[in-house]
C-alpha cells in the first residue's frame, strides 16, 4: 500500500467521510553543493521519491483537526491561535505554514487532516521542509488561492526562520516545491535560476541512512553561518559566493585558520557543484566518473575544511567509494549524521546495496537503511 493511500485510509476510518483533497510534497537528496546555498551559491539536488502526503476536508468552523500517522498522535486547535505553546512539537511545521498564509491575508477555514508520510525524520533528507510545503499547498487550495512553486518554496524558509527559528537557506524547500521527474535541478540560490539537469541514463541514486542521528545540528549550523558571514566580511565581498581562490590565498594571514578552511570549503564547492551538473549533462562517455570524483572531493572538504561529518558518515563515505560501479559518494544535507548520497552504476546497484549496508553494521553496529531512488517530481494538491 502506498503512503497516499495509507493517509486516505486513514482520513476515511477517521473521519467517517472522504477528503476532498490531498496534497504531496518530497524530500529531497542534495548530490552536491552542500553549506553553499546560505552563502548565496550553487546547489544541485533533486527531489525523491519517498514524501508527505496530507488528505483534508474543509469544516464550518475554526478548527482544525490534525492527526498524524507517523507520529500516532492527534491535535486539534483553532485556525485562530497557531502559535500556542501547549500543541505537540510534531505539529508546528504544519502550524507554521497555516501562520504563514494567515499572516499573508488568506482566509483559512477550519478542516480535518490527516498527515504521513516515508521520508525518514530528522535523516536530514528534509521532512521538515516536505511538512512546510505541503501545508503551504493545501492551506492556498482551501483558501482558493495560488503562488508560484518557487514562491511556496521561499514561504517555506520563512516559516523555518520565523516560525521554528532555524536560520537554513532555500534548496530544501525549492527541490520540494521544483522537483523534476528525472532531473537534479542546479539552482544559483542568489538569482534563484533554476536548470534542470536531466540525470544521465545508466546511473542511479543511492541513499545511505547511516542510522545516527544528528546531535547538535542547529548550533552547529549556525556557527557555521556565522563563520562564512564573518570571512565574507575579511574578504570584501557581499558572500562567500563572490570570494576566488586568489582572493581567499591573498588574505590567508588576515583570516584565522578555521576562516580560511571555512570559506575554502564554499569556495571549492561551488565549482565543484557547476562542474558536475555540467559533467552530468554531457553526452559523451565519462561524464559520471568526473561527477563521481566531484561528489568524493566534495566529501573530503566537507569533513576537513567544513568539519560537519562525523565518523559514521566517513565509514559509509569510504565503503561505498569502494564498491565496482560506484562513481562517487558522500554525506549529504546539513551532516553530523543523517545520510549519504551515492551515484551508483545501475547495473551495479543490487551488489553496491548487498555490500555496503552488511560491511557498514559490521563496522558501526548500527543497522542502516538504503534507497535507490529516481529524481522525482515537486509538491502539487489534487481535488479526490
Ligand atoms: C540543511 C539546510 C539547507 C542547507 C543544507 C546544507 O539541509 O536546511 O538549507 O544549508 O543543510 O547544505
Amino acid at each position: 500500500m502506498t503512503v497516499r493511500d495509507t493517509v486516505l485510509d486513514r482520513f476515511r476510518e477517521h473521519f467517517d467521510e472522504a477528503p476532498a483533497l490531498v496534497a504531496r510534497a518530497p524530500g529531497r537528496v542534495n548530490l552536491i553543493g552542500e553549506h553553499t546555498d546560505y552563502n548565496d551559491g550553487f546547489v544541485l539536488p533533486a527531489a525523491i521519491e519517498r514524501a508527505v502526503h496530507v488528505a483534508a476536508r474543509p469544516r464550518d468552523d475554526s478548527t482544525v483537526t490534525l492527526v498524524s500517522v507517523d507520529f500516532h498522535s492527534e491535535t486539534q486547535f483553532s485556525i485562530d491561535d497557531l502559535d500556542d505553546p501547549d500543541l505537540p512539537a510534531w505539529s508546528k511545521y504544519p502550524r507554521g505554514s497555516l501562520w504563514w498564509l494567515q499572516n499573508r491575508g488568506h482566509i483559512l477555514p477550519g478542516f480535518d487532516a490527516v498527515i504521513g508520510g516515508d521520508i525518514p525524520i530528522g535523516a536530514g533528507l528534509s521532512s521538515s521542509a516536505a511538512v512546510e510545503v505541503v501545508m503551504l499547498e493545501l492551506g492556498l487550495a482551501l483558501a482558493g488561492a495560488e503562488m508560484s512553486q518557487q514562491d511556496k518554496a521561499l514561504a517555506g524558509v520563512e516559516v523555518e526562520h520565523q516560525f521554528i527559528g532555524m536560520p537554513c537557506g532555500v534548496m530544501d524547500q525549492m527541490a520540494s516545491a521544483m522537483g523534476v521527474a528525472q532531473h537534479a535541478l542546479l539552482i544559483d540560490c542568489r538569482s534563484l535560476d533554476v536548470r534542470q539537469v536531466k540525470m544521465p541514463a545508466g546511473a542511479s541514486i543511492v541513499i545511505m541512512d547511516t542510522a545516527k542521528r544528528r546531535g547538535l545540528v542547529d548550533s552547529a549550523y549556525a556557527r557555521r553561518r556565522e563563520e562564512c558571514e564573518a570571512a565574507a566580511e575579511i574578504l570584501g565581498v557581499e558572500a562567500l559566493r563572490d570570494a576566488t581562490r586568489e582572493g581567499l590565498e591573498a588574505a590567508r594571514d588576515r583570516l584565522s585558520s578555521v576562516l580560511y578552511r571555512r570559506a575554502r570549503h564554499i569556495i571549492t564547492e561551488n565549482l565543484r557543484v557547476q562542474a558536475t551538473a555540467l559533467a552530468l549533462g554531457s553526452t559523451h562517455g565519462g561524464g559520471l566518473k568526473t561527477a563521481g570524483q566531484a561528489l568524493r572531493d566534495s566529501h573530503a572538504s566537507l569533513r576537513d575544511d567544513y568539519e560537519v561529518s562525523c565518523y559514521e558518515l566517513d565509514v559509509m563515505v569510504d565503503i561505498a567509494n569502494a564498491q565496482a560501479g560506484c562513481y562517487g559518494a558522500r554525506m549529504t544535507g546539513a551532516g553530523f549524521g543523517g545520510c549519504a548520497v551515492a551515484l551508483v552504476d545501475e547495473g551495479a546497484v543490487e551488489a553496491f546495496v548487498a555490500a555496503v549496508g552488511p560491511a557498514y553494521a559490521e563496522k558501526t553496529g548500527l543497522e542502516p537503511h538504503l534507497y535507490v531512488t529516481q529524481a522525482a517530481a515537486g509538491s502539487g494538491v489534487e481535488r479526490v
